[in-house]
């Protein structure tokens, strides 16, 4: 699958995107996020969710200190970066074509102290998740990781593998398609979902989802 799946010149609105820093401040420090959409196209900018997502977790509405956390389509890492700031020790994942900048993003945002709470590893959705501990997290995260349709049942089963009974797993979604309420049903067979933040200016939705108890018969 292309990295790239649409050309910015398609897409209104993401000519923003194109610059080669995205700088933010979250948990009391200015970040700066190398951006290369040239290079790698979607993994390689930091999209309005991860934004609120990081907004969401610095709410404090989470427990994040101590915590073992994984991010999935980490892209630049923000949301990943941010949760190792406040606390959590984590494990940020993406596509291996994404893994470069990513890394130098983790490495270059992060105090040398906070390098041992993190690690950057390749994880693409439904592929040889024996390499990940099943139920091994407390958090997992996902930042605009709803948007294609092909991927949708590798996701569910990763979100299915990482997560326990007592994981919560934090979506941060901006719903542009039929298909990702699709996404969010499908999720609802396995997952209790509910939305627990919405930011309007950005139109992003952040959905909690946590295990379902197994089905009995009867
Ligand atoms: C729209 S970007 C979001 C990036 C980042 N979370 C953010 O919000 O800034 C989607 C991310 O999902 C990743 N991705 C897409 N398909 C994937 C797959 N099958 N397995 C793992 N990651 C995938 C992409 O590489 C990309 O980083």
């Amino acid at each position: 699958m292309a990295l790239v799946p649409y050309t910015g010149s398609s897409v209104p609105g993401l000519s923003r995107l194109h610059g080669s820093t995205a700088r933010l401040r979250f948990a009391g420090r200015d970040l700066s996020l190398q951006q290369d959409w040239e290079k790698s196209g979607v993994a390689a900018v930091v999209w309005d969710a991860a934004v609120v997502l990081c907004m969401y977790l610095e709410l404090g509405k989470v427990e994040l200190e101590g915590k073992r956390v994984i991010e999935l389509g980490a892209g630049t890492g923000l949301a990943g970066i941010v949760a190792v700031l406040l606390g959590a020790h984590v494990t940020i994942t993406d596509r291996e074509p994404a893994l470069e900048l990513l890394s130098a993003n983790v490495r270059t945002n992060l105090p040398q102290h906070l390098h041992e709470s993190v690690v950057v590893s390749e994880l693409t959705w439904g592929e040889r998740l024996d390499r990940y501990p099943s139920g091994g997290f407390h958090l997992v995260l996902g930042a605009d990781i709803v948007y294609l349709e092909d991927t949708f049942p590798a996701l569910l089963r990763t979100l299915g593998h990482l997560s326990s009974d007592s994981t919560v797993v934090l979506l941060a979604c901006r719903i542009r398609y039929e298909r990702d309420t699709d996404f969010l049903s499908m999720l609802r067979q396995q997952f209790s979902v509910e939305e627990v933040y919405y930011e309007e200016q950005r139109d992003i939705h952040v959905y909690k989802a946590c295990k379902l108890p197994p089905h009995r018969d009867l």
